[in-house]
């Protein structure tokens, strides 16, 4: 198989963090990109019309796409139910979970591209604000929660957010007033398949 890919992307690393964790990375080739809204790449668009990464394509050619549908699928080839809950609550919760986590990356990977794409003449501050009311949001709500030490698509979905933010963002400073939030992100630090895919600007 074969994901495009770039190092900054927190869709991506959700994708390699699953491919660790599951026990696949042997068997996907990284193809590295270079891509914003306004530099599309054709080669991607041929396999995913709507030019995102991650896209992995298949043994046959074909292409999935985006992350939580590329999760899942590695987690169904790896036998299932490895890091997505089957049935019930904790289902529910782990999906709800990256939902937020993928909220949180849409909101920041947004304001990014408004930073550092737009021209300076055509940047919208009450925008921006906007987006950085739904990731603080989200934050709170997420320090409210008990996370556990259970590594499934939702928490891992977090790791990956909150990376993006520490990667893109370091000037947030989101660690202040959350220290439960905080406690749970250090406490994962060493966590292999986090450790192997950290976050580098591009
Ligand atoms: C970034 O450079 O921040 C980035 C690159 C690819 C996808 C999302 C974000």
């Amino acid at each position: 198989m074969k994901l495009y890919f770039n190092p900054a992307s927190p869709y991506v690393r959700k994708v390699r963090v699953t491919a660790h964790e599951v026990g696949l990375t042997d068997r996907i080739e990284l193809i590295g990109i270079s891509l914003t809204p306004v530099n599309p790449q054709d080669g991607l668009r041929a396999s995913n019309p709507l030019g995102k990464i991650p896209a992995l394509i298949l043994e046959d050619g074909s292409a999935l796409y985006d992350s939580p549908v590329i999760c899942e699928y590695l987690d169904a080839l790896a036998g299932g139910n490895r890091i997505f809950p089957a049935t019930g609550a904790a289902r529910w919760t782990a999906l709800r979970r990256q939902a937020l986590a993928d909220g949180i990356m849409d909101a920041a990977v947004l304001t990014r591209y408004e930073e550092a794409v737009r021209p300076k003449e055509l940047r919208w501050q009450q925008w921006v604000d906007g987006q950085f009311l739904k990731i603080r949001t989200a934050l709170d709500v997420l320090e409210g929660e008990s996370l556990g030490e259970a590594f499934d698509i939702g928490t891992l979905s977090i790791a990956c957010a909150l990376g993006y933010l520490d990667l893109r963002f370091p000037g947030e400073d989101w660690r202040t007033r959350r220290p439960r939030l905080t406690a749970w992100a250090a406490s994962l630090g060493k966590r292999p398949s986090l450790a192997a895919t950290a976050p580098a600007a591009s």
